[in-house]
């Protein structure tokens, strides 16, 4: 299997270190546009094979898509993180234009190819790689509730002092502060979190998890790789594995949930074929609520991508 992460900034290299160390694909390109970047990268996780023990090859490239060829996934972790003075509109822009070249160029070279989207604002950056990659939006979909719960079963695991391995959850809507964490749908080795953890603790774990990003940018000055970059190569691993794994996915929606034509995070099964089938929750009142003001957020942003577009 060959895979290709496009950006070798913190969050690309990452991913594609988890792929080489724990042999998920054979073959790793790592594309970057700064010259030389992606190589000193990719030479750099390459020494550690025989410290880490795996055989996987990982190949740097800039800018040559012509080594991405027959990719079977590509991951997109390319694009700026907002700067100061820069509006929301300006880094839409912005990584808007560098997601619809990547995505041209991985189809151009890797037309099966199945697309995972990582980069910035997430919702929107998954639209903008499906609207230009032209192919079936099974193929095309977003890394962040993979990510999103992953926080969420992290601080819940700190508080009940339990592996984490134990803790299941799903995560639903937008990746930003309208996501909708579900405790409903939160066990703890089958037992629901509810009988472990009392309602005003839960409730500010879940503040916390909406606000999980923001909490590292605060202590690092920039925002998260380690558990993003991993969190991308766990849902690559799903699909060139074929586990059918459920992950909670930023998926193309026509109907489901009562809502169309919008991106949004739904829990999926995650296959060969990209998307197999989104999973429809039989939400209560107050989930469907705070599901329809995330995808309304989530709306908003698509609507400044198709002005930009309708007035190119
Ligand atoms: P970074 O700045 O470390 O890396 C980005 C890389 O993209 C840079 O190396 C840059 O040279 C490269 N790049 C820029 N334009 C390119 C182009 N046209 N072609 C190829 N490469 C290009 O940023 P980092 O921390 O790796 O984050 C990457 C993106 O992922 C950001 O948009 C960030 O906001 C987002 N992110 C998303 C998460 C999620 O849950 N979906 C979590 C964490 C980050
Ligand atoms: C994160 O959630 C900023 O999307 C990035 O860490």
């Amino acid at each position: 299997m060959k895979v290709t992460v496009v950006g070798a900034g913190n969050v690309g290299a990452t991913c594609a270190d988890v792929l080489a160390y724990r042999e998920i694909a054979n073959e790793i390109v790592l594309l970057d546009i700064k010259e030389g970047f992606a190589e000193g990268k990719a030479l750099d996780i390459w020494q550690t094979s025989p410290v880490n023990q795996y055989d996987s090859k990982v190949i740097g490239s800039t800018n040559d898509y012509s080594k991405t060829k027959d990719s079977d996934v590509v991951v997109i972790t390319s694009g700026l993180p907002r700067k100061p003075g820069m509006s929301r509109d300006d880094l839409i822009a912005t990584n808007a234009g560098i997601v619809k070249t990547v995505t041209e160029n991985i189809v151009k070279f890797s037309p099966n190819a199945i697309i995972i989207v990582v980069s910035n604002p997430l919702d929107v950056m998954t639209y903008c790689a499906f609207l230009h990659a032209k192919i079936n939006p099974n193929k095309v979909f977003g890394m962040a509730g993979v990510l999103d719960t992953a926080r969420y079963r992290a601080f819940l695991a700190t508080e009940l002092n339990v592996s984490p391995k134990d803790i299941q959850a799903v995560l639903m809507g937008g990746h930003g502060d309208t996501m909708v964490p579900l405790p409903r749908y939160t066990t703890v080795a089958g037992i629901p979190v509810t009988e472990l953890i009392e309602e005003n603790t839960l409730n500010e774990i879940i503040e916390r998890t909406k606000f999980g990003g923001g909490e590292i940018v605060k202590l690092l000055g920039t925002s998260a790789w380690y558990a993003p970059g991993a969190a991308a190569a766990q849902m690559v691993e799903a699909i060139v594995r074929d586990q059918r794994r459920i992950f909670p996915v930023c998926a193309w929606l026509q109907g489901e949930y009562g809502l169309s034509n919008i991106y949004l995070g739904v829990p999926v099964i995650l296959g060969k074929n990209g998307i197999e089938k989104i999973i429809e929750l039989d939400l209560n009142d107050a989930e469907k609520t705070l599901l329809a003001e995330s995808a309304e957020a989530v709306k908003s942003v698509m609507d400044v991508l198709d002005n930009m577009n309708a007035s190119a």
